[in-house]
C-alpha cells in the first residue's frame, strides 16, 4: 500500500516546517504538512502513525492562537509537540503555560534524560536551539520532565503512556546537535515506524499524480537546463510523454555556451524541446534599469510572456511546469516568512498569466532532494551535480545597468573562474561559484599604460540547502592564478576582489 507509514505534520505557522518534514523523510518515512484546523475527520482518514506539532509564533493565551480540534489527543497516535506545539499540547492537556520576562534565543545545553525514548543513544546534555518567550510552567498530568535548561525548566517533557511528548527547543535545524535523530527516535521508537519511504516513492507518487491531474491535457515547462527545471520536465514527460512541450528561452544572459550545452541534451532526448532566441527582446526591457528587484519582476514578467507566445502557438496549453524548489518558495516572501527577493519563478510572476494552473513538483524539496530525485530519474550526473543558475542569470550579477558588452565581459571571465575552479578539484567541495561584475571601475596600470575598469568580484559558498552558507576557503594560490588570468584575458577587467561573506548576512547572488 502506498505510504502506509505517515507521519502528520501539523503546521502552526512555523518557521521550519519544511525542514521537519525533510528530517523525517531523511528517517525513510512518508510525511505530510496540514493545516492546523484540518478537520480531525480527514486527519483521522489519513491514519497516522504519529503527528507532529510544528512551532509557531503565536502565544497560546492571544486572541487568534492557532489550535486544532482537542480531538487530536484522542485518537491514540503518538504525538511530538515542539515549541509552540509543546506548549499548545500542556494547555490543551491542563497544564500551564506562562510568558517569561525575555526572549530565550541560541544554542543552549540542555540537560536530558537519556532513558526516555525521544532521546535514546544521547548523552546527558545536548546543545538545542530555543527560541521563544512562553514557556511551560506546570506539567499537564501524567507528565513527567525529560529536559531542562537554566532558563526553562520544562524543556522536554513525556507521557509515556499516551506516547504525547513535548520539547520546546527545535530538532529540525543544524543548530541543535542530532537533531536528526531526535526525530528518528520520535518516528521509530515511539512511533513504531519502519522506514520504508524512498526517493523513488516521492518519484513515482509524483508521475502517478501529475498524470491524474494532466489527464491528456496539455503542459509546457519551462526548461532552463538547470537540475530543478530539468527534474520537473523529466517528471512531466515520464507522466504525460507528448502532450508537454519544453522551451528553453535564452534571454542572453545565460553563461557563456549554456544556450549551446543545453540545446544539445534536450534536442537529442524524447522530449519536445523548443529553444526561443529572445536575447534581444530582454535586452531592450532592461536597459538602464539597475533596480535589482525591478530587474528580477521584468524578467519574470516577460519569461511568462514569452510561454504565453509559444503557448498559443501550440494550442490550448492548460497547464505551465516550473521548477521550482523550497528555498525560492520561502525566500519569496510565500507564507510568513520575511521577503528577502523575488525568485523569478515565484515572487516575480505577472498577476494576469493565461494558464489555467502553475505546475511545481518540487515545491517541497530542498535542492539536496531534487539532485536525488534526479539521479533515480536516470537524469545523467553532469546534470544533476550542476551548480544552480538563477532564472534572471546574469542580470542579478551585473550589477547597474545591463549593456551586451558588460554581459561579455561577465561571461568570459565567469568562464575563466569556473574551468580554474573545476581543474583544482575544488568543485566537489564548493556548491556555487561565479562572478560578479560590480559597476565600480578603478584605476590601473597594464604594461605602461594606465587603465580604468571594472572590478570583478568572485563569489564560491558550501552550503547543502541553500539557505545558509559559507563563503569557501578557496587558497591564495588558486585565488591568485583566477585574478591574473582574469585581468589578463577579459578586456575591461583591471582588478578582482573575493566575497568572504557568509549567508546570513550576505545573500549568495549578489542581488
Ligand atoms: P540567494 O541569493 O537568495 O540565493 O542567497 C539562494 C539560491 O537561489 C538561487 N537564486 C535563484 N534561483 N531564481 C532561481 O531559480 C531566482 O530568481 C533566484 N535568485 C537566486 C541562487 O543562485 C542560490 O543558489
Amino acid at each position: 500500500m502506498k505510504n502506509e507509514e505517515l507521519i502528520l505534520i501539523i503546521d502552526f505557522y512555523g518557521q521550519y516546517n519544511q525542514l521537519i518534514a525533510r528530517r523525517v523523510r531523511e528517517c525513510n518515512v512518508y510525511s505530510e504538512i496540514v493545516p492546523f484546523n484540518t478537520d480531525i475527520e480527514k486527519i483521522k482518514s489519513k491514519n497516522p502513525k504519529g503527528i507532529i506539532f510544528t512551532g509557531g509564533p503565536a502565544s497560546v493565551y492571544a486572541e487568534n492562537a492557532p489550535m486544532c480540534d482537542k480531538e487530536i489527543f484522542n485518537l491514540g497516535i503518538p504525538i511530538l509537540g515542539i515549541c509552540y506545539g509543546m506548549q499548545f499540547m500542556t494547555y490543551s492537556l491542563g497544564g500551564k503555560v506562562a510568558r517569561a520576562d525575555k526572549r530565550e534565543y541560541g544554542t543552549t545545553e540542555v540537560s536530558i534524560n537519556n532513558n526516555s525514548k525521544l532521546f535514546k543513544g544521547f548523552g546527558n546534555v545536548n546543545n538545542c536551539l530555543m527560541s521563544h518567550t512562553d514557556f511551560v510552567e506546570a506539567l499537564p498530568e501524567g507528565f513527567e520532565n525529560i529536559g531542562s535548561t537554566d532558563n526553562c525548566p520544562n524543556a522536554a517533557m513525556q507521557n509515556t503512556e499516551k506516547n504525547f511528548y513535548g520539547i520546546q527547543f527545535h530538532p529540525e535545524v543544524n543548530h541543535t546537535v542530532d537533531g536528526t535523530e531526535i526525530i528518528r527516535n520520535f518516528v521509530y521508537e515511539v512511533c513504531g515506524c519502519t522506514g520504508t519511504w524512498k526517493m523513488s516513492s516521492f518519484v513515482q507518487d509524483t508521475i502517478k499524480s501529475l498524470k491524474e491531474k494532466i489527464g491528456d491535457k496539455k503542459a509546457l515547462c519551462a526548461l532552463s537546463g538547470g537540475v530543478d527545471s530539468s527534474v520537473a520536465a523529466t517528471l512531466l514527460s515520464k507522466a504525460i510523454g507528448k502532450n508537454l512541450t519544453c522551451i528553453f528561452v535564452d534571454h542572453g544572459l545565460l553563461r557563456k555556451n549554456e544556450a549551446e550545452e543545453v540545446s544539445e541534451v534536450f534536442e537529442n532526448s524524447e522530449v519536445n524541446f523548443i529553444k526561443i532566441d529572445a536575447r534581444k527582446r530582454f535586452l531592450d526591457k532592461l536597459a538602464g534599469i539597475t533596480e535589482p528587484e525591478q530587474k528580477r519582476k521584468i524578467i519574470g514578467e516577460e519569461f511568462i510572456r514569452v510561454f504565453e507566445e509559444e503557448a498559443k502557438k501550440i494550442g490550448t496549453v492548460d497547464f505551465l511546469v516550473q521548477g521550482t524548489i523550497y528555498p525560492d518558495v520561502i525566500e519569496s516572501g510565500v507564507g510568513l516568512g520575511a521577503k528577502i527577493k523575488s525568485h523569478h519563478n515565484v515572487g516575480g510572476l505577472p498577476n494576469c498569466v493565461d494558464f489555467k494552473e502553475i505546475v511545481e513538483p518540487l515545491r517541497d524539496l530542498f535542492k539536496d532532494e531534487v539532485r536525488k530525485a534526479g539521479l533515480e530519474l536516470g537524469l545523467p550526473e553532469h546534470l544533476v551535480y550542476r551548480q544552480p543558475f538563477p532564472g534572471p542569470g546574469l542580470a542579478i550579477r551585473i550589477i547597474g545597468d545591463i549593456t551586451e558588452d558588460k554581459v561579455k565581459i561577465l561571461q568570459d571571465a565567469d568562464y575563466i573562474f569556473r574551468k580554474e575552479i573545476q581543474e583544482s578539484g575544488l568543485d566537489k567541495s564548493i556548491n556555487q561559484y561565479f562572478a560578479v561584475l560590480t559597476n565600480l571601475r578603478s584605476v590601473g596600470v597594464m604594461g605602461d599604460e594606465r587603465t580604468y575598469d571594472y572590478t570583478l568580484a568572485l563569489r564560491a559558498v558550501e552550503t547543502s540547502d541553500f539557505m545558509t552558507a559559507s563563503f569557501s576557503k578557496i587558497p591564495y594560490g588558486i585565488l591568485e592564478n583566477i585574478s591574473s588570468r582574469i585581468v589578463n584575458e577579459v578586456k575591461h577587467i583591471n582588478r578582482v576582489v573575493y566575497d568572504i561573506t557568509s549567508k546570513p548576512p550576505a545573500t549568495i547572488e549578489w542581488e
